[in-house]
């Protein structure tokens, strides 16, 4: 463990039964796990970073929090930072986001805050550690370069760094990207801060912004949520579907052993799409979903597979506020060949002994 590894105050380790319901339902909520004073800075920041670029919206008057409106959306999302990545403020509608996610306060907060389980669940010395930014400004990690991550770098990057169309199916060690891109890729950072405006629209009745995260293959086992203000009911909250991981991750890898790509979109009937896949229509219809709230500095765990979504925002004076990160399981750890191969289906193949 490094020295800036031990200096991060660490939420408490799970018992065997929280790992047991983890391992069952797919996700775990730890209530206030988070330091209540890092809570209020990563608030406060984004109140700032608001006041800033967007300052119709006002901390102390919530009838001011309405929707992100077409001329700010595109006068936002103009503003470009000087050496690539997105802008630091961006949304549309009733969400918005700061790309802070690299940023020693949220990974300060958040991902090394919750290292010691991440150890605890993946297995000691076998996850990428969230360094955040060099000197320099920029992040360095490992990235396996998939047509997902391809995707994911294009359209967070421009085509800035000049990647190619399709994958190489194998791992760049250490690909650096400017802290307002999309440095969760790496390891290095978070999302930054994802946040719904109140009142949100209804996610329609056959919930179709429901998916499971990325695609099977990859070095992406376990994730977080972590809400940095009170969060109430019916407010926004991370929505999950217990116990799917297990059922979305079977299917997908099939689908992938047969030879389809999380990424062909060509085919009529994709069983590995993240969002139309059929075993997820089947979980929606015996599956209830699970609303995940809780007090500021709540955290909640998923496996990546895990069938969610991003609850609506009933409340009418409540910003939902979450950082969202991946831990990712090292190239030592998973070496290429098992980053793509899991021919006998074992969920649980990359995580500790103890989870096992
Ligand atoms: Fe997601």
């Amino acid at each position: 463990m490094s020295i800036s590894q031990s200096k991060v105050k660490q939420v408490k380790a799970l018992t065997v039964d929280q790992i047991a319901q983890f391992k069952r339902d797919g996700y775990l909520v730890l209530p206030t796990a988070l330091d209540p004073e890092l809570c209020r800075q990563t608030r406060d920041r984004m109140w700032e970073t608001i006041a800033t670029h967007l300052p119709r919206i006002r901390r102390d008057d919530p009838s001011t929090w309405g929707p992100v409106t077409e001329e700010e959306s595109t006068r936002l999302a103009a503003a470009k930072p000087e050496g690539g990545g997105e802008p630091y403020l961006g949304g549309k509608g009733h969400r918005f986001f700061i790309r802070n996610g690299a940023e020693e306060l949220l990974l300060n907060l958040a991902p090394r805050a919750v290292w010691g389980i991440a150890e605890q669940l993946l297995g000691k010395d076998t996850v990428v550690w969230p360094a955040g930014l060099d000197e320099s400004g920029t992040t360095t990690g490992p990235c396996f370069m998939s047509d997902d991550a391809i995707t994911g770098l294009a359209s967070h990057l421009g085509d800035t760094l000049g990647q190619p169309e399709k994958g190489s199916f194998t791992t760049q060690e250490a690909l650096q990207l400017p802290k307002t891109g999309p440095v969760w890729l790496t390891g290095q950072g978070t999302r930054g801060l994802y946040c719904t405006l109140p009142g949100s629209p209804s996610p329609g009745p056959d919930l179709g912004s429901a998916h499971s995260d990325g695609a099977c293959y990859g070095r992406w086992r376990l994730q977080m949520a972590a809400y940095t203000d009170d969060l109430p009911a019916n407010s926004g909250g991370f929505t999950v579907w217990p116990g799917s991981h297990t059922r979305v991750w079977k299917e997908q890898w099939e689908a992938f052993l047969d030879g389809e790509k999380h990424t062909d979109k060509h085919l009529e009937v994709r069983r590995a799409g993240g969002y139309t896949d059929p075993v997820i229509g089947q979980i929606k219809a015996d599956t209830d979903p699970v609303d995940c709230h809780g007090p500021a500095g709540t955290v909640v765990l998923w496996h990546t597979k895990i069938l969610h979504m991003a609850g609506q925002n009933q409340a009418a004076d409540i910003i939902r506020q979450a950082t969202i990160y991946g831990y990712l399981k090292t190239p030592a750890a998973i070496p290429d060949p098992l980053v793509v191969d899991e021919t006998n289906l074992d969920i649980w193949r990359d995580w500790s002994d103890e989870l096992r």
